[in-house]
């Protein structure tokens, strides 16, 4: 029996949903604690390829219950699709359950979220348009929409009035739009109707779980470094994404987390503003976004690259204390002669080997990088590390070294079987 987190380590898309997936062979609960449909987690199985943006990817896995828990912000009408998305394609969604307490992010969140970031000029975070910031400001000032008042058509209905006026007077303020109360009422009531059935007291059914000694995977949504506290504020996104975030946000006590699995990709990229010292804005960046298909699972941006940056992992291992890294995406790496991994920043002259969060410290900062020769051969087939190239294994013992924590798998594709798995305990439920 294991309660396990799972927990992107640099700016997200580290290849989460892959280890999630893995893991959630043998779990009984996978379990989204943070964030909202901003995150996108794909999933290959055979020729398949699944995208989840809000449901669990446990989903996929027959006897796992997904639970969309308190700290997520649920878009209902992205729901209500990747819902009938499932359906349509012969999974059986039953066993999704929504906290009562998740926020809900209404139309307005988004219309807010749009504006602010357009009157920001060139301060502009580069936020996923989805509206989370504005649904997270809702739910911390008090005053949002919870999934309980949604599914209530009369606690609906009055909260929604309060709400809109409130936001359509912002809107205006900002020179925007301001929203049709009466056509969200009949859209979301529609999906209130839908999502009903699968609202419950998510932190109990956890708390039972556990105690019955069942199997928790909690998938963290984003990254360490975009988290609200922990992250390079402000250019981050608004929710808890560290793993600590697994108990805020689904009310498990920590005393019942086992053990954190840390997710760092074998390169680095970001997606948005924000500093982002190892980044590659030349010809090798650009062949890393397109060996690695670094566009956005949300928005399709392309995703910023650069090369590996131990500080970042490093501090990420410091904050989440993880156990292992899962190392994906090495396949991506094939080719290059020279590798290179930053092993510390100089900042006005001083060797700095711990992670500044702060933006106009990391602005400054100049990484410092060791070169490893790289490797030619394709290892998307290879499955043990004993048979990677010699180059590739020399790569990773140096990742890990700097990282100052163990490597449990490394992935080399986007399918589950691409996975070599250097700790077969640690990934056991
Ligand atoms: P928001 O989460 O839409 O408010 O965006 C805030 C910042 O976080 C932006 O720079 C986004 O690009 C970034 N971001 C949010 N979610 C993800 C993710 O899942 N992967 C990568 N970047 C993300």
């Amino acid at each position: 029996m294991a309660n396990v987190v799972v927990v992107g380590m640099q700016w997200g898309d580290e290849a989460k949903g892959k280890v999630v997936d893995y893991l959630a062979q043998d779990a009984d609960y996978v379990v989204r604690y943070n964030g909202g449909n901003n995150a996108g987690h794909t999933v290959v199985l055979g020729d398949e390829v699944y995208k989840f943006h809000t449901v669990p990817v446990g989903v996929l896995n027959e006897g796992v219950t997904a639970i969309i828990a308190d700290g997520v912000v649920l878009d209902p009408k992205v729901f209500v699709g990747e819902l009938q998305g499932l359906r349509d394609r012969g999974i059986g969604a039953e066993k999704i359950k929504i906290s009562r307490n998740a926020h809900v992010i209404m139309p307005y969140h988004r219309s807010l979220d749009l504006i602010e970031e357009s009157s920001k000029g060139d301060g502009k975070l580069g936020t996923t348009g989805r509206g989370i910031g504005p649904c997270y400001a809702d739910k911390v000032s008090r005053t949002g929409i919870r999934i309980v008042e949604l599914v209530d058509p009369q606690r609906f209905r009055t909260k929604l009035a309060w709400c809109m006026e409130r936001n359509n007077r912002l809107i205006s303020f900002y020179g925007g739009e301001p929203l049709d109360e009466k056509e969200i009422y009949k859209e979301y009531s529609s999906c209130a109707e839908v999502i009903a059935p699968f609202v419950a007291d998510t932190a109990m059914i956890l708390y039972n779980a556990s105690r019955e000694c069942a199997d928790i995977v909690f998938e963290g949504a984003h990254a360490t470094l975009l988290d609200i506290d922990h992250g390079t504020y402000p250019f981050v996104t608004s929710s808890h994404c560290v793993a600590g975030g697994a108990c805020i946000g689904t009310g498990v006590p920590p005393t019942m987390i086992d053990r954190v699995i840390g997710v760092a990709k074998s390169y680095t990229t970001r997606v948005g503003a924000g500093p982002f010292p190892t980044e590659l804005t030349d010809e090798t960046g650009d062949r890393i976004r397109e060996k690695g298909n670094e566009y956005g699972t949300t928005t399709g941006r392309p995703r910023r690259c650069g090369w590996f940056d131990s500080v970042i992992v490093r501090y990420s291992a410091r904050i989440n204390g993880v156990a292992g890294i899962a190392l994906s995406l090495l396949d991506v790496l094939s080719g290059f002669d020279t590798l290179k991994v930053c092993t510390h920043y100089e900042i006005d002259g001083e060797k700095v080997t711990d992670f500044p969060t702060d933006p106009t410290v990391l602005d400054r900062a100049v990484p410092v990088y060791e070169e490893l020769p790289g490797w030619d051969e394709d290892i998307t087939q290879v499955r043990s590390f004993q048979d990677l190239p010699a180059n590739a294994r020399r790569y990773v013992e140096r990742a890990a070294h700097l990282i100052e924590a163990p490597v449990c798998m490394v992935s080399v594709g986007r399918r589950r079987d691409q996975s070599i798995v250097l700790d077969a305990e640690m990934l056991q439920m």
